[in-house]
């Protein structure tokens, strides 16, 4: 390669390289739901696509373009897919990715006022539109993680601080027994023995029981035990199932313990009325849990916790270092306020995203992802050799097959598996299996802008033929 004064090529190869990278993005998307949606594949298969030896003398950026969509696109499992409906999906948007090129190409730094204010000021902007987005008081504060894992940790580390180091030792926290492993996660990064996290039982609709939680905490103040924090889910994982949220409310403000809602999931339902009706009750919490790179549609790398107590999260977060002492302590310094020091620019997918589109644009996608979920589900119950696990609460259909006469459970089981296997060796679309009440299910789940009733429809058909 030919040498250059500094690493940037000169401006023209600049703009033609940048042009080329778009138009390669672009092609790719116009032809993204005909696509395969994922493959199965060995470390070996793939190190074989992909592996190379570290480069003494570059192969130039044309070529490495060109290596990234001829040789790691094709077999990528395309979470941006329209028919991609396992797990939750992550489907980012162009305006999302535009905002991330903007944050790439100009590297803000997004830790500390001085280092960076205006983008800074940008994320005291975002947050607030979050907060509006999805109804939580905005006169708290936030901070953009690079997930919801690291947002319930963030809102875990100030229910911590406002509660003292000595919940450590004795402290409980309560959360359904279908939330997110993240919060176990948090939990254990945070000190916390296995046994600080209690998991309430669920009633049939799979939502926390809240008068199993209030005789859990009652009996575990009697045994002289600290409980300070329950989390409850707007939209879990597995079923999408809400907890109660006014009644786990009341109860937290009773007994004056911290509320946490981890909506990373179903927060951006609340774009849209229905959405909001099934959250009610979401803006009492403490600390809140969004994550845009889900529902809001933004590339992978943005979560968001919301808080009311500022004080609380600084107090986890601040630390004094001598270097940092020119930063002007009465404005808003990211560090104080999570993990990182270095931050990039996260915000500038979602400030391009809710900027270009609006709330309503946004909210009307939310909509229809609610409509096909429901659409989806009536065509899955209307094959009998299928049941759903529960009428959708928000967008995830969760079904397995019916028992055969005399088959056993295992039995059953294993075919819920071979038709997720199929599906995915077929590619024309994905989902993915879990566990419910100890039986394995099948999870479809809609939340994609791109995802057209014909999509839906088609999902289905390949289903019930594959079956
Ligand atoms: C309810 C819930 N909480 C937390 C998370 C973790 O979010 P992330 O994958 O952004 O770290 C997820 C991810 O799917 C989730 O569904």
């Amino acid at each position: 390669m030919k040498r250059r004064p500094s690493l940037d090529p000169d401006l023209e190869e600049m703009r033609r390289l940048g042009h080329a990278a778009i138009d390669r993005i672009v092609e790719h998307l116009a032809s993204l739901g005909e696509q395969r949606v994922a493959r199965r594949g060995t470390a070996s298969e793939f190190a074989a696509l992909v592996d190379e030896p570290l480069p003494e003398e570059g192969f130039g950026e044309e070529d490495s373009l060109r290596f990234f969509f001829e040789r790691v696109v094709p077999s990528m499992t395309r979470v941006n897919h329209p028919r991609f409906h396992a797990y939750i999906p992550c489907p980012s948007s162009f305006a999302g990715a535009l905002g991330e090129i903007l944050a790439a190409g100009t590297n803000p730094f997004v830790g500390s006022w001085l280092g960076g204010a205006t983008v800074s000021s940008l994320e005291l902007t975002v947050l607030r539109w979050i907060a509006e987005t999805v109804g939580y008081p905005s006169d708290g504060a936030g901070i953009l993680t690079s997930g919801g894992s690291i947002a319930n940790l963030v809102a875990l580390a100030a229910a911590r601080a406002k509660f003292g180091r000595e919940t450590l030792d004795s402290g409980r926290m309560y959360v359904s027994e279908e939330g997110h492993a993240s919060m176990n996660r948090a939990a254990t990064l945070l000190g916390y023995a296995p046994d600080a996290v209690r998991r309430v039982p669920v009633d049939d609709r799979l939502r926390m029981k809240p008068d199993h939680l209030r005789r859990w905490i009652h009996e575990d103040r009697a045994a002289g035990l600290r409980p300070f924090f329950v989390c409850v889910n707007a939209g879990t994982t597995n079923t999408g199932a809400i907890d109660p949220l006014e009644e786990t409310a009341d109860l937290c403000a009773e007994l004056e313990l911290w509320l946490h809602v981890d909506a990373a999931y179903g927060g951006f339902a609340a774009l849209t009325e229905e959405g909001r009706a099934l959250l009610a009750g979401m803006d009492r919490a403490h600390s809140l849990t969004v994550d845009p790179h889900k529902w809001l549609y933004v590339p992978m790398g943005v979560g968001c916790v919301l808080l009311r107590d500022a004080e609380a999260l600084e107090t986890a977060f601040s630390e004094h270092s001598d270097y940092l002492q020119d930063l002007p302590p009465d404005e808003v310094n990211f560090l104080d306020r999570g993990p990182e020091l270095s931050r990039p620019g996260r915000v500038l997918s979602v400030w391009m995203l809710l900027r270009s589109l609006g709330r309503r644009e946004l909210a009307r996608h939310v909509e229809k992802d609610f409509r096909l979920a429901r659409l989806a589900a009536d065509l899955i119950r209307a094959d009998d050799r299928f049941e759903l696990v529960d009428e959708p609460q928000m967008t995830v259909v969760a079904f397995r097959h019916r028992a055969q006469a005399g088959e056993t459970e295992e039995h059953r089981a294993a075919r819920d598996l071979e038709l997720m296997e199929k599906t995915l060796a077929d590619g024309g679309l994905m989902m993915s299996t879990t566990l419910t009440g100890g039986r394995t299910a099948l999870r479809f789940v809609v939340m994609n802008h791109r995802t057209t009733e014909d999509d839906v429809r088609r999902s289905v058909a390949s289903i019930r033929e594959l079956s």
